[in-house]
């Protein structure tokens, strides 16, 4: 029998089998065994998809849930984390005991797994920055394989795991390295103003709860309202065409990156396009935030898709800036 595939849009898709393992073992024991039928899909708490169609194949879910510190000095601790951990129940773990490293990515949706994967990011962090090894399973064969932070190949929403020939790893663990002693991130100027805000010292807790009260603010809570956070990555252009478009908008946010190319704000982009609180049926732009799109209640995936394909095509016609979808769609 079909089984409903968990997203945080809130669409009603299905797969032929939707299989939940709790353990290495038992992953390897399913491919042993030829259960996963194919084509394959290995899924996280679904806050990162969009499905337009139902998925005719295997839905993969990884139950892998453990957090032990393998190794510790005074300085800081290696952590094991399984990949079907709640993300932010690890970054409350994380910042009960004091660890810094990844408090400015409090209450993001998803789980371990997919957080290593899409190099979750926000207020100036990226989980890159802690992870120090990633383990994972190929799904062919049920060999175990392991990777370095630097075989990981990560950047701005980017991994070797988004690769297409990748898909056939599922990944089982994380091992990422946080700090005793280090002092909180308050790059992203937004954050310290709510620190401030909040007349909180700059503990890791402080800056952890500034940081849900600025989501709270300025993101739907999917429980709420159906989203999968920002449905666009911010694009990269290069120097020339940064100036070239900030002469004919002077407002335009322009952020340099290491690599030297500069970062655009899709949001902006977007709403200066008047795209802002408008809807393709119960598809809509949410009205605090330009960069996602919700579901007021009954919209498709094929809805959400189609504006997004709009959004995609007024930008490029005002800003000649080609938008790229952060949401994989199915
Ligand atoms: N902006 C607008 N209109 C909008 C939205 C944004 O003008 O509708 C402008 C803002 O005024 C600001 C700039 O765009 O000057 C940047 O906005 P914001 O700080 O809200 O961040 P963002 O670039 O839109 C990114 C991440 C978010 C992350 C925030 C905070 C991506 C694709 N998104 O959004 O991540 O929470 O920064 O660091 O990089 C996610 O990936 O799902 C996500 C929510």
């Amino acid at each position: 029998m079909k089984q409903q595939i968990p997203n945080t849009f809130g669409i009603k898709v299905y797969a032929n089998q939707l299989l939940h393992y709790r353990s290495v073992e038992e992953l390897q024991t399913l491919i042993q065994h030829k259960q996963l039928t194919a084509p394959l899909l290995h899924i996280g708490a679904g806050s990162n998809l969009l499905f337009t169609r139902d998925f005719e194949g295997t839905v993969l879910h990884s139950e892998i849930r453990f957090i032990s510190v393998k190794e510790e000095d005074e300085e800081q601790v290696l952590l094991r984390v399984g990949a079907g951990i709640c993300w932010d129940e690890l970054v409350e773990y994380a910042v009960a005991h004091g660890w810094q490293g990844i408090e400015n990515l409090s209450l993001i949706p998803g789980e371990v797994g997919s957080a290593a994967v899409q190099n979750i990011g926000a207020y100036g962090a990226e989980v890159a920055d802690v992870i120090y090894r990633v383990h994972g399973v190929d799904l062919q064969t049920g060999e175990l394989q392991s990777w370095s932070r630097a075989e990981c190949r990560y950047s701005y929403r980017y991994s070797l795991f988004k690769q297409p020939e990748m898909k056939r790893f599922a990944l089982t663990e994380v091992e990422m390295r946080l700090s005793k002693s280090g002092t909180p991130n308050l790059s992203y100027r937004g954050l310290a103003e709510q620190l401030a805000r909040n007349a909180a010292p700059c503990t890791l807790q402080a800056v952890r709860q500034a940081v849900i009260d600025l989501r709270r603010s300025k993101l739907p809570d999917p429980a709420e309202l159906g989203n999968a956070g920002s449905f666009f990555t911010n694009p990269m252009v290069s120097p020339q065409q940064a100036e070239a478009l900030k002469q004919r908008y002077p407002q335009l946010p322009v952020y340099p990156t290491e690599g030297g190319n500069m970062k655009l704000s899709a949001g902006w982009l977007i709403e200066q396009c008047g795209w802002k609180q408008r809807s393709i049926g119960d598809a809509a732009v949410y009205e605090k935030q330009a960069l996602v799109l919700i579901n007021r209640g009954n919209a498709t995936g094929a809805d959400i898709y189609h504006l997004s394909e709009e959004i995609i095509r007024s930008v490029e016609e005002k800003f000649g800036v080609h938008l790229v979808r952060e949401v994989n769609v199915f």
